[in-house]
């Protein structure tokens, strides 16, 4: 695809050869990242960031990607301090806004909404979640994490065996890792959830199309068996019609180190795009795996600042002048932790 100028909103933009693209400039920008070295490429240059949902990782990751480049940026959070909330409609919020920024990230509660973003607008939009819909740099950032922990090449992702487990009806990240997943060939996919919480048909029926395996099951213990890659997802409880009627399916799925130890190879890693339900009863992750080497969680978050830096490069036309704007830091910063 032609990065410079376009808009992100499905993974169905994406082919091998664009995966390549962001993988190799996410690779130069580890350094910046992780704040090593300081390049001023897009001073001047103004991000809103504009958050219609709750979010942690992608509305501050997608932040400081931007700021690490050298760029501003503008928040908003919520429909309450929105003018959205005295029915403002998406047409104008999104041509107001880009009037004032060169590039937009939006994460808005319903499904195909972000795209309605562009609608009045010719600057870049980045979707970064339109509810139970899609969450394309999400999908980019996991695929980076099972490509660095596997440890092969891009090309040879092939073969690979993935959990998916949880929630993989609502759970935007899940869809939009299978469908970034089916670029490769013979992928061996477990769908693990309960029957009501399923992966929708119509990825089932693309990834059967498309000569993958594809197994469904509601067996916590068989669906983790075998794997190279367990990707746990949280119940989305805000995405239930009946407040409480999520409860029944709340920790039904929980990986204990025991169970991990008991069933799963010694080199399968874990994945979750997070937030995890960390309420008692409710875990997807024990806390008992917070220091377990295949634990890839903070790897994984971590990873959102260099795959974000690399999108927005390639948007804006300068993955080639990083080099160029480099400073010097004159600051302290300790190394991260836990970064195994
Ligand atoms: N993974 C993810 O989208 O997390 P947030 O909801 O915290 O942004």
């Amino acid at each position: 695809m032609d990065f410079k100028g376009a808009s992100i909103l499905t993974v169905d933009q994406f082919d091998l050869g664009d995966l390549e693209r962001i993988f190799s400039t996410a690779e130069v920008m580890e350094d910046y990242a992780f704040g090593n070295k300081i390049t001023k490429v897009l001073e001047g240059a103004i991000l809103a960031n504009l958050f219609f949902e709750p979010s942690t990782r992608s509305r501050v990751s997608f932040g400081c990607a931007f700021n690490r480049l050298g760029g501003s940026v503008r928040d908003t959070t919520g429909f309450t301090f929105s003018s959205m909330s005295k029915g403002e409609s998406i047409y104008d919020t999104s041509r107001v806004i880009s009037g004032y920024a060169d590039i937009m990230v939006v994460r808005h509660p319903e499904e195909g909404s972000v795209a309605k973003f562009t609608k009045s607008t010719n600057i870049p939009i980045v979707n970064g979640g339109d509810g139970i819909g899609e969450h394309p740099t999400q999908a980019l950032l996991d695929l980076y994490t099972i490509y660095k922990e596997t440890n092969v090449t891009l090309r040879s992702l092939n073969n690979v065996k993935i959990s998916l487990i949880g929630d993989l009806k609502h759970g935007r990240t899940a869809h939009s890792l299978a469908k970034l997943l089916s670029i490769f060939k013979n992928i061996h996919f477990k769908f693990v959830s309960p029957q009501e919480l399923g992966m929708p048909d119509s990825i089932v029926e693309m990834l059967r199309a498309k000569g993958h395996h594809v197994q469904i099951t509601s067996d916590f213990i068989n669906g983790i068996r075998g794997s190279n890659i367990l990707y746990i997802t949280r119940v989305q409880d805000e995405r239930f019609p009946h407040k409480n009627d999520y409860k029944k399916f709340k920790g039904s799925y929980s990986l204990t180190v025991d169970k991990f130890k008991k069933y799963c190879n010694k080199d399968t890693k874990i994945l979750h795009p997070l937030p995890r339900d960390s309420r008692e009863l409710k875990m997807e992750i024990d806390n008992n795996l917070n220091n377990h080497p295949n634990l890839a969680i903070f790897r994984q978050t971590d990873n959102g600042i260099p795959i974000r830096m690399a999108l927005f490069a390639l948007i804006m036309g300068v993955e080639d002048k990083i080099y160029q704007h480099v400073i010097e830091r004159s600051w302290f910063r300790p190394s991260l932790k836990n970064k195994m």
